[in-house]
């Protein structure tokens, strides 16, 4: 069993190993504050640094510029517990304690490109605005010549790039008096925001030399919207390809190149997730890109573009190759696990076929030694016995008084018992070591099964016992084993019925065959027994007698003629044994006649014989001898029923039982003052009755011996412990039994011996207890004159007979007796003790009579009431 649990244990892990989650991923959530090229750009950089990282899942969400909306991005960052934050705020202000939450929480916080009114963040990185602000600044100047009008458009209002911008472009102005911004608009970094923005400066009649907007697509917008944008240069932010090709192509003059760097981004994150250094503060560089360097910072751009497209690519076909690999290794392991099983199922169903072959070599082989050790003993019984039948017939055919008829009649049928059980043990072991020598012959089967079941006329009179079947049918079989078989059949049909039963012999033909079976409506067999019943030795449930051989034999039997047997039986329903054996024999066929006599063996009465009415009227017959102790015996066999019976009869009036059952029901009935009784019986064993006996008040104070094949120490102790008083093992000593007896009756005699004379009893506390509780119950009404036996019994839980029979048993007293002897102690003790005259005194212990009371005070005190005081 351990063996198989430490399979399935290894085959689990075994699964499990091969289903192993990879190494745990860090999750990382990237709150976009918008959607565009430029930021599209940086989650390509983001996405591709992660894929170098291996064990990183970036987790990527825009807020479309609403920073309601990256509010709730954030919260639900959070709530789904990323490692780490990388944040663009949407704007300064309204993002601030959204990030605040963040950082409270425990995740670590990057913000990058944009800012926010607060410390709580782990760092930062991006490039400077101001910076970019005023390097364009003075660029615009110089192309303007220290002089001009510029229009102004900014990216989202609230954004730290705008405001940074915005204050670096204008801080580097100051250097140029000539030159002034002469209005500004916000586009929301959108290129319709930008083309707004123009079409309202022109709508507002406002004149410019020059347009700075803060990122490349608002310029693209405004220069779109302006009528005749020659000679007005457009300055940008962000540098992206398309910046820059507009730089290439003078739709912009100039533009700076505002840095993604995904991959640094990334670097920090994963120094702040592994505990390694890392700057808060991180300021990226870059340049401005006008037609002077605008095609090589393109080509450079396409450059990194297709390299990005490259990794990208790269680590898609990675992922389908490490998916690839890991189905591979799970089929692998899979493969190994089922090679595992069926390694191992195979050494298990092998070591269990020769755990199996073994067992059943060694119960075959005890099973044979059993059946060798049955025949020698069979062998050696079977003269001696025939020793005793033969000289038996001899002496019974002589002259005898009936009882001593009777005697050796019971003589006669055990024996034939032991005669019976000693063939059938001697014939199953010729069979079975196919030394039998089969003799067919032809003859009516149904002419002999009728003969054959006349021999159990005797014992069929308590049941019906009927023949089914056609008049005649020939067959060639062998005549004495068919005989053997009816008799097993028909000996357990009868063994496994109560009186009233019905039992039918069926003959039958069919197909050449024909089939024999004894049905009966008897005890029926339990499912669970009827596969072993035809087995040798075998016991059913509930048997208290029986070798197990009869049935074995029948198959052996019906084995040997070339037939089969078979049993249909339900619980409480009765059985149907049936033999099928071919109607001609194979063999040679010996003519032989038919002769009754030569196969009728003694088939008597072992199972019922006087029914119940019989054996009522025995009992009163016995009657006569009413003042003889009773003795109850109980044995299930009724010729050890009839000689313990013989051997007591002369000094005992003798009542039998034959169960527990029974004998518990008459015990209780008639109250013997003696109960002798078997141990293993039908219904209820000699154990169970007797602990009931003990058990029941009216009872509990009769004697019993228990008288039993079984011997051993622990089997006494079993007695003893159900309540016995006595135990003798069978076969046994007929004086040893009278004397026992004689000796229980007299103890019991001694106990009321010793009540008369003391007034205390010696029995069994149970039984002190019982007399104990009468006298209490006397006291308490001790006074009321009309006290009844019938209302003691009923107080007590007995009936008045059992009342008087176990008060007689224990005291010698009746009932009455015992009441009035109990009121006179008492009022012995208030002579004594009181101040009340002997009236009184007479009246409060419920005499209604002083001068009664007196007569009775001196018959058992020897003196009068006045003379005690
Ligand atoms: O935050 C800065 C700006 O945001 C970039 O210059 C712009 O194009 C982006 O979306």
């Amino acid at each position: 069993m351990k063996k198989h649990v430490w399979l399935v244990i290894w085959l689990v892990s075994l699964l499990l190993g091969a289903c192993r989650a990879p190494e745990k991923q860090v999750v990382i959530g990237v709150s976009q504050c918008s959607e565009d090229i430029w930021r599209t750009k940086l989650n390509a950089e983001l996405q591709a640094a992660a894929h170098f990282y291996g064990n990183v899942e970036a987790r990527f969400a825009s807020a479309d510029d609403d920073s309601e909306r990256q509010i709730a991005q954030i919260g639900q960052f959070v709530a789904d517990g990323v490692d780490l934050l990388i944040v663009s705020p949407n704007q300064v202000n309204t993002i601030t304690p959204a990030v605040e939450a963040a950082f409270d929480a425990g995740i670590p916080v990057i913000l990058f490109d944009r800012k926010i009114d607060s410390d709580k963040y782990t760092a930062f990185i991006g490039a400077d605005n101001v910076e970019i602000g005023r390097i364009l600044g003075n660029y615009a100047a110089n192309v303007l010549g220290g002089k001009g009008r510029i229009v102004e458009i900014q990216g989202l209002e609230g954004s730290s790039p705008a405001i940074d911008r915005h204050n670096g472009f204008a801080e580097a102005l100051e250097a140029y008096p000539g030159i002034s911004v002469v209005a500004s608009r916000y586009g929301g970094w959108l290129q319709e925001g930008g083309a707004k923005a123009m079409q309202e400066f022109l709508d507002e009649g406002v004149a410019f030399d020059a347009v700075f907007a803060q990122n490349d697509r608002m310029a693209r917008g405004a220069y779109e919207v302006l009528p005749d944008p020659s000679g007005i240069p457009f300055f940008g932010i962000d540098a992206l390809a398309d910046g820059i090709q507009d730089v290439i192509d003078g739709v912009l003059t100039a533009t700076y190149l505002y840095p993604t760097s995904g991959d640094q981004v990334m670097e920090i994150a994963m120094h702040i997730l592994s505990g390694e250094p890392f700057e808060r503060e991180n300021k990226l560089e870059s340049i401005l890109v006008d037609g002077q360097n605008a095609r090589m910072q393109l080509i450079q751009e396409q450059v990194t573009a297709r390299q990005l497209a490259m990794v990208e690519d790269l680590n898609d076909k990675q992922d389908e190759f490490l998916a690839r690999i890991n189905t591979q290794q799970l089929t692998l392991w899979l493969l190994l696990a089922l090679i595992a099983v069926l390694i191992g199922g195979t050494v298990l169903a092998v070591r269990s076929y020769y755990i199996t072959r073994k067992l059943s070599q060694q119960l075959e082989e005890s099973t044979k030694a059993k059946l060798e050790f049955f025949t020698s003993v069979s062998h050696d019984l079977r003269t001696p016995l025939s020793l005793v039948s033969a000289p038996l017939d001899r002496v019974m055919a002589d002259e005898m008084k009936p009882a001593q008829k009777q005697t050796l009649q019971v003589v006669r049928r055990n024996v034939d018992v032991l005669l019976r059980l000693v063939n059938n043990i001697l014939d199953f072991r010729k069979i079975e070591s196919g030394a039998f020598p089969l003799t067919l012959s032809r003859f009516d089967l149904c002419t002999a099964v009728r003969e054959w079941m006349s021999g159990f006329e005797e014992a069929s009179r308590n049941k019906e016992l009927r023949f089914i079947g056609p008049d005649s049918l020939e067959v060639e079989a062998d005549m004495h084993l068919m005989e053997r078989t009816l008799f097993n059949l028909l000996s357990n049909a009868f063994k496994h019925t109560e009186d009233g039963a019905h039992i039918q012999v069926c003959v039958a033909e069919e197909g050449g065959d024909v089939i024999l079976s004894v049905k009966d409506d008897g005890s029926g067999i339990d499912a669970d027994q009827l596969p072993k019943i035809f087995e040798q030795f075998y016991q059913g449930r509930n048997e208290s007698s029986g070798t197990g051989i009869g049935l074995a034999l029948v198959r052996s039997i019906a084995q040997l003629l070339g037939g089969s047997v078979d049993v249909q039986s339900e619980k409480g329903h009765g059985s149907t044994f049936s033999i099928r054996i071919p109607r001609k024999g194979r063999g040679k066929v010996v003519e032989q006649a038919w002769d009754a006599s030569a196969f009728t063996e003694h088939y008597v009465v072992m199972y019922s014989r006087g029914d119940s009415a019989q054996q009522e009227a025995a009992e009163r017959a016995t009657e006569a001898d009413a003042d003889k102790p009773t003795v109850l015996v109980v044995d299930d066999n009724e010729d050890i029923r009839d000689f313990v019976k013989s051997i007591l009869e002369a000094d005992y009036r003798i009542l039998t039982a034959a169960d527990g059952q029974q004998a518990l029901e008459k015990a209780t009935r008639e109250l013997p003052d003696l109960v002798v009784c078997d141990v293993m019986m039908p219904v209820m064993d000699g154990l169970a009755f007797c602990k009931a006996l003990k058990e029941q008040l009216a009872t509990s104070h009769i004697p019993v011996i228990l008288l039993t094949a079984k011997s051993l120490d622990e089997q006494r102790a079993e007695g003893y412990d159900s309540g016995a008083d006595a135990y003798i093992s069978k076969p046994f000593s007929e004086k040893v039994l009278l004397s026992r007896i004689g000796n229980l009756l007299k103890s019991r005699a001694q106990l009321k011996e010793h009540y008369l004379e003391t007034g205390e009893s010696a029995a069994a506390p149970k039984e002190s207890d019982f007399l104990s509780k009468f006298r209490k119950l006397v006291r308490a009404h001790l006074s009321d004159p009309q006290l009844s036996v019938e209302w003691m019994g009923s107080e007590l839980g007995l009936s008045r007979v059992q009342l008087y029979r176990k008060t007689k048993a224990l005291t010698g007293y009746s009932p009455v007796e015992l009441v009035r002897i109990t009121r006179l102690k008492e009022a012995e003790k208030l002579l004594k003790t009181s101040e009340h005259t002997v009236a009184e005194i007479a009246y409060e212990v419920g005499f209604s009579s002083p001068s009664y009371f007196s007569k009775c005070y001196r018959e058992l005190f020897g003196s009068l009431p006045a003379e005690s005081r």
